[in-house]
């Protein structure tokens, strides 16, 4: 991931007409596509992480479409980010099963951990934390997801296990 971004930052002052480039060549294959604004959109979001303003400009105007037509699409699916995402997603349940086992604790601590006045992303852009309502796991409140893993019973201890045995074994990898 952030490969394509990495490579604009390194040519300097043209960065904006690197990252333009190369969304273009990424987004082609899926212009003349019916239906192809959401590949391109997952397409453009997996090599940069988030859609920034740039590239909703390119992406509108190789669609033919407004950039607040592509917001819109943007917005409407909870996958498509844009800001730069921290690179583990802790989701926080709020709903009701896990607010009665101490949701609201377990949030507090890690936000206070974490460094952040409300839901967000840490500066070092480790982790993006955020609250959702029912993980589907109601049985094992309070319930936490990180990235793909759904943790239950969670407590800020086996949250913070949790993320440093990942940080570790992807130093080793
Ligand atoms: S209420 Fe938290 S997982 Fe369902």
């Amino acid at each position: 991931m952030f490969t394509a971004w990495t490579e604009a930052l390194k040519n300097g002052h043209q960065i904006i007409d690197t990252f333009k480039l190369s969304i273009k060549q990424i987004i082609q294959p899926f212009v003349a596509v019916k239906g192809g604004l959401i590949p391109a959109l997952h397409k453009v979001q997996k090599e940069f992480g988030f859609l920034n303003k740039e590239s909703i400009k390119t992406l509108a105007k190789s669609f033919n479409i407004s950039d607040a037509e592509v917001i819109d699409v943007i917005t409407y699916y909870d996958d498509f980010k844009l800001e730069k995402q921290g690179e583990y997603i802790i989701k926080v349940c709020q709903a009701e099963a896990c607010q009665s086992l101490g949701c609201r604790e377990l949030w507090d601590t890690l936000r206070s951990h974490f460094q952040l006045e409300q839901d967000g992303t840490s500066k070092d852009y480790s982790v993006t934390l955020k609250e959702v309502f029912c993980l589907g796991n109601c049985a094992l409140s309070p319930s936490v997801m990180i990235n793909k893993d759904v943790i239950g019973r969670a407590n800020s201890q086996k949250i913070l296990a949790y993320l440093s045995t990942k940080q570790n074994n992807s130093k080793n990898d």
